[in-house]
């Protein structure tokens, strides 16, 4: 495929969210064609499905539909979004993808690995990020930044157990795929954690995924 899948990952409060936009608009500043979207979400079907995932009444939901909610809303995004944008050459960042399940359902949830990697596979078939940056915070960090920000969703919720299992998968898996998976210090201030990130994937971009304007 033409275009550039980038995906960020980390802990509740790592500051993703904020790092996508800053990626956005510094490649859309150069021409880039850019598409921004999320998970769970980024198609009409899949924020539906979002908001079953986050609502905190849903309590009562069992860890294997959690699984197969998060990987249906990502059949669904990946199909309607993410591989019609890489196929015409768009770069495409992604906040949180595959490594996001891997880390809250598989090691949050201890749904063993095989389960996880074989719906992953299902879910995506073979659209697979080029580069993951994982923004690393400790826990409490994190989950003081979130606090500030008004009512925690279902998952913010769990324990810090919870997340410190998740922040050890995301680092593990940048050790499994030190290629793909990058950790970038998320203590660092939001520019220079940008710039950080626009070095990673620099290499990554060719005029094939400029805009053509
Ligand atoms: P967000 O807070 O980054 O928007 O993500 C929504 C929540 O969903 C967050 O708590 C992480 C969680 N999540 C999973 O548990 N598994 C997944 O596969 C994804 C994509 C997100």
């Amino acid at each position: 495929m033409k275009g550039v899948f980038i995906t960020l990952e980390g802990i509740e409060g790592s500051g993703k969210t904020t790092q996508v936009q800053f990626l956005k608009s510094r490649l859309e500043n150069l021409k880039y064609r850019v598409l921004a979207t999320r998970e769970p979400g980024g198609s009409r079907i899949a924020e539906i499905i979002r908001k079953i995932l986050l609502d905190d009444n849903n309590r009562e939901i069992s860890p294997m539909t959690e699984l197969l909610l998060y990987e249906a809303a990502r059949a669904q995004h990946v199909d309607e979004v993410i591989r019609p944008a890489l196929e015409s050459g768009a770069v495409v960042i992604s906040d949180r993808f595959v490594d996001s399940t891997t880390a809250y359902q598989g090691a949050g949830r201890s749904i063993d690995i095989e389960t996880v990697q074989v719906l992953h596979r299902i879910a995506t078939r073979d659209v697979w990020p080029d580069m993951t940056i994982v923004l690393d915070v400790p826990v409490k960090e994190g989950l003081t930044r979130i606090g500030k920000c008004g009512k925690p969703d279902r998952i913010e919720q769990e324990p810090e157990s919870f997340h410190e299992k998740v922040r050890k998968s995301f680092i593990e898996l940048s050790q499994k795929e030190p290629n793909r998976v990058k950790i970038v210090d998320g203590c660092k201030s939001p520019p220079v954690i940008a710039e950080d990130i626009f070095n990673l994937i620099k290499p990554l971009l060719s005029p094939a995924n400029l805009s053509g304007e």
